[in-house]
């Protein structure tokens, strides 16, 4: 069997960061392209460190593409001070010398890369849904086209920008609507488990023995999280490479499929993913929502991965 077929849209991003690294050198994908929006930091760092990513990790082939600068309906408000001013903590990626961005905004590139892929394409969601919703918006056949979208995002409880919303989606709530109800397959991966896990000292010290450059730049970027964390920061959480072990190592986390929409308007709950789990709408499941994630398995496996960059 092929490799799957994968488009990852990013805000990257410190833990976009190491989604990008698991995601290029696990087996059983072919990352088709990779594609920026505004979120963490401004689309002007998220897109360069894409482009700046790709280039010193040796992938010249796949095609960076630039998204959405700011969401559907809001104002842009970032993350800097979980990721730094520029997305990358305080690790500064050599500028790109050769590697040039796809002539294509991220909205068109993602439709004709699906209209190749004949109902292949899988997209990994880890940033503000904008430029999906775009692209659902522009296309009305582009539902149709896309075999399973994995995001990173919401919460059935909780959040961590307000009481209710998680960040992804807190950003650009009318965009995360228009995806959740767009009839694509989703699965959900938010902070019922990305905040359950959280990677160790340990795990930076091999990837750094491992030696290779992706490995070593992981490293560093842990190294970045521990910091933050011991100044009272989040954790080294990996939030966007869950919801990538999501869609490869299914074992490591326990889904349940709801009926989720979300709020768009509310004063106190903008961004909330009402995530319906005693049926109460009476609507049928329309997104697979993980709710449980064995940490030493996920851990293991992203470290393993990632060394796969080793050849
Ligand atoms: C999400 O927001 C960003 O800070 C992370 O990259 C992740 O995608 C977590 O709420
Ligand atoms: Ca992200």
């Amino acid at each position: 069997m092929g490799r799957r077929p994968f488009i990852i849209d990013c805000d990257t991003g410190t833990d976009d960061a190491i989604a990008i690294a698991a995601a290029l050198y696990c087996d059983e994908v072919e990352v088709k392209a990779v594609t920026s929006v505004n979120g963490n930091v401004a689309h002007q760092y998220t897109s360069r460190n894409n482009l700046n990513l790709l280039e010193y990790l040796g992938f010249d082939d796949i095609p960076v593409a630039k998204g959405a600068v700011h969401p559907i309906m809001e104002n842009s408000y970032h993350a800097d001070g979980t990721h730094g001013n520029t997305g990358l903590g305080c690790i500064t990626l050599p500028e790109a010398s050769h590697k040039k961005f796809d002539g294509r905004i991220a909205s068109q590139l993602i439709y004709e890369t699906a209209l190749e892929e004949k109902g292949e394409l899988e997209l990994l969601v880890i940033g503000p849904m904008t430029n999906i919703a775009i692209m659902l918006l522009e296309h009305p056949d582009a539902a149709q086209l896309i075999k399973h979208i994995w995001f990173m995002g919401g919460a059935a409880v909780g959040g961590n920008v307000t009481t209710t919303a998680e960040f992804n989606i807190w950003i650009d709530p009318m965009a995360a609507h228009i995806v959740t109800q767009s009839g694509i397959p989703q699965t959900m991966v938010g902070l019922d488990v990305t905040t359950a896990a959280a990677m160790k000292e340990p795990h930076s010290t091999e990837l750094r023995a491992c030696g290779t450059k992706a490995a070593v730049l992981c490293a560093d970027l842990l190294d970045y999280m521990f910091e933050r964390r011991d100044k009272g920061g989040e954790d080294a959480l990996m939030h966007d490479a869950m919801a990538f072990a999501a869609a490869v190592y299914p074992d490591c986390l326990e889904c349940h499929d709801y009926y989720v929409d979300v709020e768009c308007f509310g004063e106190y709950t903008k961004g909330h993913t009402m995530v319906d789990r005693r049926g109460k709408k009476g609507k049928a499941p329309n997104v697979s929502v993980a709710l449980k994630v064995d940490e030493d398995k996920f851990c293991r496996w992203l470290v393993d991965t990632i060394k796969k960059s080793a050849g």
